[in-house]
């Protein structure tokens, strides 16, 4: 039955400001993008668990976050900041580091998949003073602009000429049981994850070919 205000014991005069409180609200979320702001915040506890693997021959042992990317975790944790965060989603490959020698995604990789494996970042490939051949190769032709990709561009080309010696075919190998050669068209196939935004294609296919011995 209803009270003598006729809401519940809200008068009109209360239910009237309410609701223009409530009507302004979702107003300013509309023009801002912003939520209001839950009564309650919800609190999510955070898991973390314990990995062990080796980093560039050292050994590294992390507590950590259970969703920490293989990324994250070298950049943020470890402080290898030679492998860059381009797209974060699996699109661009300048996280591109080896694990086993075989090159990966690092965003795409939680970090705790890597128990007891050995991972090789730019840090390992080579250092200023010894550099590896490919880096050398990267410098004498210009296979890099910006060099945001350039870490990545040369993780990828590393463990590419690694995949062709050992006979791992490509989308475009003519013989997919023969000896695998490098060419032009493996080499831009087998590193077609890496995404040079600067446009250095050209150049890196040349310090490749270089570094494998055959004519760009
Ligand atoms: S940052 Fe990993 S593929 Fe782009
Ligand atoms: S050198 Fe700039 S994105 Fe490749």
């Amino acid at each position: 039955m209803e009270d003598e205000n006729g809401f519940g014991g809200i008068t009109r005069r209360e239910m009237l400001a309410g609701t223009a409180v409530a009507v302004t609200a979702l107003a300013i979320t509309r023009v801002t993008g912003l939520e209001a702001a839950p009564a309650a915040p919800i609190v999510t506890p955070v898991e973390s668990a314990g990995v062990s693997f080796s980093v560039n021959g050292k050994a590294v042992n992390l507590q950590i976050d259970t969703r920490t990317t293989l990324l994250d975790a070298l950049r943020e944790h470890l402080n290898l900041t030679g492998t860059k965060k381009g797209c974060d989603h699996g699109q661009c490959g300048a996280c591109t580091v080896l694990v086993n020698g075989r090159r990966i995604n690092s965003c795409l990789s939680l970090v705790l998949q890597h128990e007891n494996d050995s991972i090789t970042t730019i840090e390992g490939i080579g250092t200023p003073e010894n550099l590896h051949p490919m880096q050398s190769a990267f410098i004498k032709h210009d296979g890099y602009q910006c060099g945001y990709c350039t870490p990545g561009q040369i993780c990828s080309a590393v463990a590419v000429l690694e995949e062709i010696k050992a006979g791992v075919p490509s989308h475009v190998s003519a013989d997919l049981n023969g000896p695998m050669k490098f060419s032009n068209a493996e080499f831009r196939e087998r590193m077609s994850g890496n995404i040079c935004r600067c446009g250095a294609y050209s150049n890196i296919a040349q310090a490749a070919a270089e570094v494998a011995g055959v004519e760009g």
